[in-house]
């Protein structure tokens, strides 16, 4: 696609240097991430991938400037740690549905708090509620919702924000393998129409890692540090055909062995 072709030449959005994070005090204290270094340029998909508890939401948390790094830099759209706050779209690991709130109230929450009007941000989501699932689900609460459904609504509210930098961390952990591969080429289809979104998607699947992005990073466990990214450029468009390739399954292999070699990094 030409467009990704492009992305090589367009500037790093997202841009962190040597970030390493600890979390407590005195001898109750957990290094979570250390010396990491990564980037991504407007446009691209970038996935973290890395072992359960290796610091991949704190990661986001930084990113999202939720968390502060100890020290390090970390740029995103040219505002710094203290100004990032609110300044990107960020899907937490939980879906965080207001269970006291309808659907179209949970899905215009972030619009709300950007101070649009109910009015407006309700014509909003009505305009997407149906590429997203939900038409007809609007006044139901999110316990009547199923998990797929639930993340998409997670996912309507966090794309409605209309930020350029989107956060995903794992959205689709939750669904069985059917309705994962069904939300994988949603999303895949989805970005394709949001061409200037950049997106760092953290998963712990590498088929899910490979399918969705232009270039992985391998984290280690805790404390995370980057092992190895890695540029993907397939030979055939994205689409299910791609998995039963050799060049899917080498590269799987690959990635897969650098998250074991990983392991044993001290
Ligand atoms: N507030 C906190 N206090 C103490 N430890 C914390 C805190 N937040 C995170 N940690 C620890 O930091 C480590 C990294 O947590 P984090 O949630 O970032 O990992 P993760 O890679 O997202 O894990 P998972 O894949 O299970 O979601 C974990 O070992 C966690 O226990
Ligand atoms: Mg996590």
């Amino acid at each position: 696609m030409d467009s990704k072709r492009e992305s090589n030449l367009k500037e790093k959005i997202i841009e962190v240097v040597n970030v390493s994070r600890r979390i407590g005090q005195g001898s109750g204290y957990v290094d979570v991430l250390a010396n990491v270094d990564f980037y991504a340029r407007r446009g691209e998909v970038v996935s973290v991938i890395g072992p359960s508890g290796c610091g991949k939401s704190t990661f986001l948390d930084i990113l999202a400037g939720l968390e502060r790094p100890d020290s390090g830099t970390v740029t995103v759209q040219g505002l710094h740690t203290e100004n990032l706050l609110g300044s990107v779209g960020y899907m937490q690991q939980k879906d965080l549905l207001l269970p006291w709130r309808t659907v179209m109230n949970n899905v215009i929450l972030g619009l709300e708090m950007q101070g649009i009007s109910k009015k407006i941000a309700r014509r909003q989501a009505t305009e997407r509620m149906d590429s997203f699932g939900l038409s007809g689900f609007e006044d139901e609460y999110p316990y009547a919702l199923s998990g797929g459904m639930r993340q998409r609504a997670a996912f309507l509210r966090t794309i409605l924000t209309d930020t350029s930098v989107l956060l995903l961390d794992e959205p689709f952990s939750a669904l069985d393998a059917l309705n994962r591969s069904h939300m994988q080429e949603w999303l895949l289809n989805l970005l394709e129409s949001y061409d200037e979104k950049t997106v760092v998607l953290v998963t712990h699947d590498v088929e899910e890692a490979l399918f969705l992005s232009d270039r992985i990073y391998v984290m280690s466990p805790r404390p995370g540090r980057i092992v190895v990214a890695e540029k993907i450029v397939w030979d055939l468009p994205r689409s299910r055909n791609l998995l039963s390739t050799q060049q899917f399954t080498e590269t799987k292999s690959r990635i897969l062995s650098y998250l074991l070699s990983s392991e044993t990094v001290l």
